[in-house]
């Protein structure tokens, strides 16, 4: 059997997949695969790990139907037609809950570098512009009592609140599509409405799949309804919020700063007003950029593609 991986995984992911003696090919470019170049690369293939944000559409679906399997890397899946894979009887495997400690690591470490505009001032360090200690200048906010707001209650929403709560005693407010009793019990969130959710969070952040609901959801007019000391956190998907309208609305004063680990798109160029602004922490998509949970996906996608090629159910299946 034969495997393509459209990038690099961790090598135990590989090594599970060789000493069952699966054959694999890797992109092994600088540059991501094309759609062209990933159907071209998947005929000769029985199963595909997908690295990144590869489309699986539905005209990749069609052009790839012999796939036995598509692994991906990654817990999010809103890149892929899941309808149409399922109409194909391509099965189609990510992974969950290994990154969910990592990811709210970097929430929680973005929430942080704002309140504190940390990555602004180590850039004016970095720029030879800091010229002397003085004690009115260069000041962030608290978090300890503030109020955190939590669109997406899931595994890495939760880990978040209880950073937030065990280190600042913030309240936790959240909004799901649906209510979420088993963690309002754990960590003692209340629910609110996606309105209440912008009046009363301090710091909101966001833990939601992208969808076409939530896709473009933060607009001016959202950014409006929030606290003018707000700070905005997303490490979920980049078209959860509309970068012009928050660029606008951190000039205006709208809200008080902004951490980001996913953009749209991505890479931010290098000229987005974002990266000067005093209030703001950007981050290149690291999510779950740690040894322990890269190490930990490779493993489940090593273990999808096994029970894939076998005909078996996946055991982390995308539905
Ligand atoms: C995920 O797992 O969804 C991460 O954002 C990487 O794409």
């Amino acid at each position: 059997m034969k495997v393509f991986i459209s990038g690099n995984i961790a090598a135990e992911g590989i090594n599970e997949l060789k000493a069952n003696d699966i054959e694999i090919t890797q992109w092994t470019a600088d540059k991501p695969i094309t759609a062209k170049e990933l159907i071209d690369a998947c005929q000769q293939h029985d199963a595909l790990i997908s690295v990144g944000r590869n489309k699986i559409n539905a005209e990749f679906l069609q052009a790839c139907k012999h796939l036995k399997v598509i692994a991906l890397h990654s817990v999010g899946y809103d890149q892929v037609d899941v309808a149409t894979a399922k109409k194909l009887n391509i099965p189609i495997g990510n992974t969950p809950g290994v990154l969910s400690a990592a990811t709210a690591d970097t929430a929680f470490l973005l929430m942080l570098a704002v309140s504190r505009k940390a990555f602004f001032l180590h850039k004016k360090i970095i720029a030879g512009d800091w010229k002397a200690y003085q004690p009115t200048v260069e000041l962030g906010i608290e978090l300890k009592g503030k109020t955190l707001g939590v669109l997406g209650l899931g595994n890495i929403g939760i880990e978040m609140a209880k950073k937030c709560i065990a280190l600042y005693q913030m309240p936790v407010v959240y909004h799901n599509r649906s209510q979420n009793p088993e963690a309002e019990r754990e960590i003692g969130a209340k629910y609110v409405s996606f309105e209440e959710l912008l009046a009363q969070s301090d710091v909101l952040t966001v833990h939601t799949a992208l969808t076409p609901e939530t896709q473009g959801l933060f607009t001016l007019d959202v950014f409006k309804q929030m606290k003018s000391n707000a700070i905005f956190i997303n490490t979920a998907r980049g078209g959860i919020h509309n970068e012009t309208d928050l660029i606008e609305a951190l000039q205006q004063k709208l809200i008080w700063g902004a951490g980001l680990d996913v953009t749209n798109p991505e890479p931010m160029d290098k000229d987005n007003p974002l990266l000067q602004m005093e209030n703001v922490a950007v981050l290149p998509h690291i999510g779950s950029a740690t040894e322990e949970t890269r190490t930990a996906m490779a493993k489940i996608i090593a273990q999808n593609i096994l029970a894939g090629l076998k005909g078996e159910p996946l055991p982390y299946p995308v539905d």
